[in-house]
C-alpha cells in the first residue's frame, strides 16, 4: 500500500486528472478577497460599508421555510428594475445575473470567441482579462494617460478600427476612478457597430456619469450597461446584477446561463433594495462627503492621491505600501495594494464609507506615516 503511493504520488499531475482546455490550463484563478474581513473596516472592496436597508433585511427574515425548498421564481423583477431606473425600457431590455462577475463571464462566453480580440483599458476592473483568457481572446489593454489617467480616447478610437469582438469600458474606472462622458461612449460604439461596447457602470451612482438616460438600444445594439446591487445597496453577499441593453443581445447572453442562477435569497433582497432607493441614495450621498472630506484632508497633509469617480481612491504611502497596508491590518483596517498594476504600483486603493469610518482610517494612516496634525 505505501509503496502503491509513493508510486502515485511520483506521477507527475497532469496524468492524474484529465487535462482541461489549454486556454483553462494556462489560466490564473481571479483572487477572490480573503477570509477573516468580517471583524474589520473593510475599506479594500469598495463594498458598501453599512450593509443594506433595514427593508431588505426584514424581507430576507420573513422568507418561508418552504421558499427554501422550491426553485427560485423571477417574476417581475425585470420590472422592477426598469421602475428603480424610471426609464422609458422593456423588461426584455434587462438580464438577471449571479452578480455583474457572472454577467461578465457570461458575456464573454456568449460573444468572445478564440482568436478574436477584447479591447479594454489598464489598469481596470481584475476580472475582464481571465474572461478574456478563457474564451483563448487577444487582449489589447490601452493604458489610461498622464499623472491624472485619462481616458485614452483616441487611441482607442483607433483601435477599434481593428473590429476587436469586444470594447470593455468601466466608468467610472476602478481603480483609477477615470470618467468618461457618456456621449463619448455613444460615439465609440456608433463607429464601431460590430464591437459589442460593454460598460461597466458599477460604480456610476458616485458620479452621475450613467449611459442610460442617453442610450437608444434600436440605435445602437452593440451597447450593453453592466449594473449591480453590490456596491451602494449593499447586497454583494448575496450576488445580484444586471446587464441593460437591446433585448436581443441580452437575450443571447442570458442563453449561456442555468435556468436558476440566482437564488430566492437575492431575489427577495432584490425586490426591497429596488423598492428602497431613499436608502440607497442616502448612503451614497454620505459617501460623497466622506470622500470630500477625506481629499481634503490628504491635500492639506500634502499625501500624493487621486480621487476622480467612485466609492474609492488611491494613496501612494511615503513608507513602504506593503508595510503600511499590514499596519493598517493591524489597526483592524483593510485597504487593497495596488501592488504591481501597471501604472499604480506603490498605491493603496482605499474605499471611501461614512464621515466617521473614514476619520478612524486617517488616524490610523496619520499614525503610522507620522504624518503631523
Ligand atoms: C468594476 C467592477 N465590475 C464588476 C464587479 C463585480 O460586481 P458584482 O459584485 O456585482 O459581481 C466589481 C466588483 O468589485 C467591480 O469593481
Amino acid at each position: 500500500m505505501t509503496a502503491d503511493r509513493n508510486a502515485h504520488d511520483r506521477l507527475s499531475p497532469e496524468l492524474l486528472f484529465p487535462s482541461p482546455r489549454p486556454e483553462v490550463e494556462s489560466l490564473h484563478a481571479y483572487s477572490a478577497p480573503l477570509e477573516g474581513r468580517r471583524q474589520m473596516l473593510r475599506l479594500d472592496f469598495n463594498e458598501n460599508t453599512i450593509g443594506p436597508s433595514p427593508k431588505v433585511v426584514e424581507a430576507l427574515r420573513a422568507i418561508p421555510a418552504d421558499h427554501i425548498a422550491i426553485y427560485p421564481e423571477y417574476d417581475g423583477l425585470k420590472e422592477a428594475v426598469v421602475a428603480n431606473l424610471g426609464l422609458p425600457l422593456q423588461p426584455d431590455q434587462v438580464g438577471l445575473f449571479n452578480g455583474v462577475d457572472a454577467a461578465i463571464h457570461a458575456i464573454f462566453h456568449a460573444y468572445g470567441d478564440r482568436g478574436e480580440t477584447l479591447l479594454t483599458t489598464t489598469p481596470t476592473f481584475g476580472y475582464y482579462t481571465p474572461c478574456a483568457q478563457m474564451q483563448g481572446m487577444a487582449i489589447e489593454a490601452i493604458p489610461y494617460e498622464g499623472e491624472g489617467f485619462a481616458f485614452p480616447l483616441e487611441r482607442i478610437r483607433n483601435a477599434l478600427q481593428g473590429a476587436p469582438r469586444l470594447l470593455l469600458i468601466c466608468n467610472p474606472n476602478n481603480p483609477t476612478g477615470t470618467r468618461l462622458a457618456p456621449e463619448r461612449i455613444l460615439e465609440l460604439a456608433a463607429a464601431a457597430p460590430q464591437t459589442l461596447v460593454v460598460v461597466d457602470e458599477l460604480y456610476e451612482a458616485f458620479t452621475g456619469d450613467s449611459l442610460l438616460p442617453l442610450a437608444d438600444f434600436s440605435a445602437l445594439p452593440n451597447l450593453l450597461v453592466l449594473r449591480s446591487l453590490a456596491k451602494t445597496a449593499g447586497l454583494a453577499g448575496l450576488r445580484i446584477g444586471f446587464t441593460i441593453g437591446h433585448a436581443a443581445v441580452v437575450d443571447r447572453i442570458s442563453r449561456v446561463t442555468g435556468p436558476y442562477d440566482i437564488n430566492s435569497f437575492a431575489v427577495t433582497a432584490a425586490f426591497a433594495a429596488l423598492n428602497d432607493q431613499a436608502y440607497v441614495d442616502d448612503y451614497v450621498a454620505e459617501v460623497i462627503q466622506a470622500r470630500a472630506w477625506m481629499a481634503e484632508q490628504l491635500r492639506a497633509a500634502g499625501v500624493r492621491h487621486h480621487l476622480e469617480g467612485g466609492n474609492y481612491l488611491l494613496i501612494w504611502p511615503q513608507g513602504d505600501p506593503a508595510a503600511v497596508d499590514q499596519a493598517l491590518r493591524e489597526a483592524g483596517i483593510l485597504v487593497r495594494a495596488m501592488t504591481g498594476k501597471p501604472l499604480i504600483d506603490g498605491s493603496l486603493r482605499v474605499s471611501i464609507g461614512t464621515l466617521e469610518q473614514m476619520q478612524r482610517f486617517w488616524a490610523a494612516y496619520r499614525r503610522i506615516e507620522a504624518i503631523p496634525a
